[in-house]
C-alpha cells in the first residue's frame, strides 16, 4: 500500500489528482464545504482547516479503488463476483443504495446496514464461510470489508440519506434504535445524548457532532471515513463499538440487530442532508 502510494504520488502530482474515482460525480470536500456554508459557525465542522484541507488527498480514495477491483472479482469457493449482490435497488446496482440503507430486504426477513448485507452476499453468492477472512476481518483499510464498502458507498456521495420507512420492520429498527441512543446506562450512567446532543461539547481537543443538527450530523455518519488519528480506514460498526466502549457499556455485536437499529435511528437523523462519501476523519 505505501509503496503503491509513493509510486502513484509523482504521477499524481504531476496530472493534478483528480479528489474522486470516475464514478464519484463530485468530490466529497465540495459537498462538505457546501454543508458548512449552510452552517459556518459549527464548531464541529470548522474545528479543522487541515482535516478539510486534506480531504483532497484523502487515503480512503485508494481504498475505493481497490474495493472496486474486488467487486468484479470473482471469488471465493464460488468463484464468483459480486455483482448479482442486491442492495435494495436490485441485483449490481450501487447508485444511491447505500444512502437507502438499512432497509428491509424480502430474502432475509431482516432489516441489513451495509455491512450486513455485504455478509450476506458475500456468503451466499461467493460461498464464503462465516469464518473466512474475507468475511470475519472487518477492520483496517487492508481489509477486504472495508475496500467493498468504500466502493460501494461512493456511489452514494453527494445523495441524500434517505433510508425507507415504509416496511412496519424499517420503523420498528429506527425506534429501537431511538430508545438506546437515549437509553442511560453503565457505571458512568451515559447516552449518545450525553456527548452528541448539545453544539460544541469537547473532549480534549475533540468538538462532538450534535445529532440533532443534521448538517454536523452528516458528517458524522458518513462512514467508510479515513481516521487520520488510526491511520486506517473506518466503517459504521466500527465507530458504534467505539462509542459503546467510550460510554464504558457492554460491548455491541456487529451486525447484531441491536446494532443495526442504532445505524437505522442516526442515519434518520441526517435524512435529507448529502452523504459525504469517503469522509475524512481525525
Ligand atoms: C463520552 C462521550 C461519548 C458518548 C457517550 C458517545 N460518543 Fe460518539 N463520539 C465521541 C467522541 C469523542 C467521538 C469522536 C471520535 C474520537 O475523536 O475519538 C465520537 C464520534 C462519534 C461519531 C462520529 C463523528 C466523528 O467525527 O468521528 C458518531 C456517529 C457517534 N460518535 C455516535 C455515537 C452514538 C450513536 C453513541 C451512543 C451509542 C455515542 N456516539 C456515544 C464521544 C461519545
Amino acid at each position: 500500500m505505501i509503496r503503491k502510494t509513493l509510486l502513484a504520488l509523482p504521477v499524481a502530482l504531476a496530472v493534478g489528482v483528480t479528489a474522486h474515482a470516475d464514478h464519484m460525480a463530485e468530490n466529497p470536500a465540495d459537498i462538505l464545504r457546501s454543508v458548512i456554508s449552510e452552517v459556518p459557525d459549527s464548531p464541529y465542522l470548522t474545528q479543522s482547516q487541515q482535516n478539510l484541507m486534506m480531504m483532497e488527498d484523502n487515503p480512503n480514495l485508494w481504498t475505493v479503488e481497490d474495493g472496486k477491483e474486488l467487486f468484479y472479482a470473482a471469488r471465493g469457493p464460488n468463484n464468483v463476483s459480486l455483482e448479482t449482490c442486491d442492495f435494495g435497488k436490485g441485483p449490481g446496482v450501487l447508485e444511491g443504495a447505500y444512502a437507502a440503507m438499512p432497509r428491509y430486504f424480502e430474502d432475509t426477513g431482516r432489516v441489513m446496514d451495509l455491512e450486513s448485507r455485504l455478509v450476506h452476499c458475500m456468503q451466499t453468492i461467493q460461498g464464503f464461510a462465516s469464518d473466512d477472512p474475507a468475511v470475519r476481518q472487518r477492520h483496517g483499510s487492508n481489509s477486504d470489508h472495508m475496500k467493498l464498502q468504500s466502493y460501494i458507498a461512493s456511489h452514494s456521495n453527494g445523495m441524500a440519506w434517505n433510508p425507507p420507512l415504509d416496511h412496519p420492520m424499517e420503523k420498528a429498527m429506527r425506534d429501537a434504535g431511538e430508545v438506546m441512543f437515549y437509553r442511560r446506562a453503565g457505571s458512568l450512567d451515559m447516552s449518545c445524548q450525553t456527548c452528541h446532543a448539545a453544539t460544541g461539547k469537547q473532549i480534549r481537543a475533540s468538538v462532538l457532532p450534535n445529532a440533532m443538527v443534521p448538517q454536523e450530523w452528516t458528517k458524522a455518519i458518513s462512514w467508510p471515513a479515513f481516521r487520520v488519528g488510526h491511520q486506517n480506514s473506518r466503517s459504521s460498526q466500527h465507530r458504534v463499538r467505539g462509542c459503546y466502549w467510550q460510554m464504558r457499556q457492554g460491548q455491541i455485536v456487529a451486525g447484531s440487530d441491536a446494532s443495526i437499529a442504532l445505524i437505522s435511528y442516526w442515519t434518520d437523523l441526517a435524512r435529507g442532508q448529502p452523504a459525504i462519501l469517503p469522509d475524512l476523519k481525525r
